[in-house]
């Protein structure tokens, strides 16, 4: 059976809780992802408890800073062996470099391009002229001259990605699993209408991890859902 490329995003404010939904659906994910908040409410220690389950770590925190305060920061998390980190590639090739060189082998390094926040008039008003798909392709590029795995990208973006980068590791969320009823379900509930990406359309379309959290850490029973996602993968 193929490597599992689930990785569950673990956005919940309480630890114990946290730990416990990751407990409940670990045969059925192939990571987890701890992003920003965890990492600033529970730190290493909450690195600690999660790597208890056995599963690889992905530390989405999005570092931006000088290049040396980035790679020194990549030697801290040595120590909690995160197979995956995320850097903002606006952070310019040297920055990109010296984390790359500052991680541990077994560590992908993955650049955030654009923001999803952001439109064009965000842009503009940071002084960037370009549309954000302009940009987003930009710093692509550039995380690649840098010698970084990969970028996080959207499911409708992954397939053109991986066509200019054959051998990029790319990290795909705002996925949404089908829901049974011809489409993907908005993961707060409220059904709007916009287009959305299943795993298997990212996977098929040349994802290398797939990031999915509230269609499992929203469900009444996430154990099904994260079942159900893997048999379809
Ligand atoms: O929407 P969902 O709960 O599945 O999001 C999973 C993770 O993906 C969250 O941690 C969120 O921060 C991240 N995400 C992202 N970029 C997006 C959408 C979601 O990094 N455009």
């Amino acid at each position: 059976m193929n490597h599992n490329p689930v990785y569950l995003a673990l956005d919940l404010p309480r630890l114990e809780a946290a730990e416990a939904l990751a407990r409940k659906v670990a045969g059925h994910i192939g990571g987890i992802k701890l992003g920003l908040e965890f990492f600033c409410a529970h730190g290493h220690h909450g690195v600690h408890e999660l790597h208890k389950l056995g599963l690889p770590i992905f530390l989405d925190l999005k570092l931006h800073d000088i290049p040396n305060t980035v790679a020194a920061a990549m030697q801290a998390i040595h120590v909690l062996e995160p197979a995956i980190v995320t850097v903002h590639a606006a952070g310019g090739r040297a920055m990109m470099e010296d984390a790359k060189a500052a991680a541990g082998e077994n560590c992908k390094v993955v650049a955030v391009t654009v923001l999803t926040s952001l439109d064009d008039d965000d842009l503009t008003a940071i002084g960037v002229s370009a549309d954000p798909h302009a940009q987003a392709l930009r710093l692509a590029e550039l995380a690649q001259a840098a010698g970084l795995d990969g970028i996080v990208c959207s499911g409708h973006e992954v397939g053109a990605v991986h066509k200019q980068w054959k051998d990029g590791f790319f990290v795909v969320p705002g996925l949404r699993p089908d829901d049974g009823k011809g489409r993907g379900r908005n993961g707060n509930g409220t059904g709007d209408q916009k287009r959305t990406v299943t795993p298997r359309e990212a996977r098929d379309a040349g994802a290398s991890v797939l990031v999915i959290g509230r269609p499992i850490s929203r469900a009444d029973d996430p154990l099904t859902v994260a079942r159900a996602i893997e048999a379809t993968l």
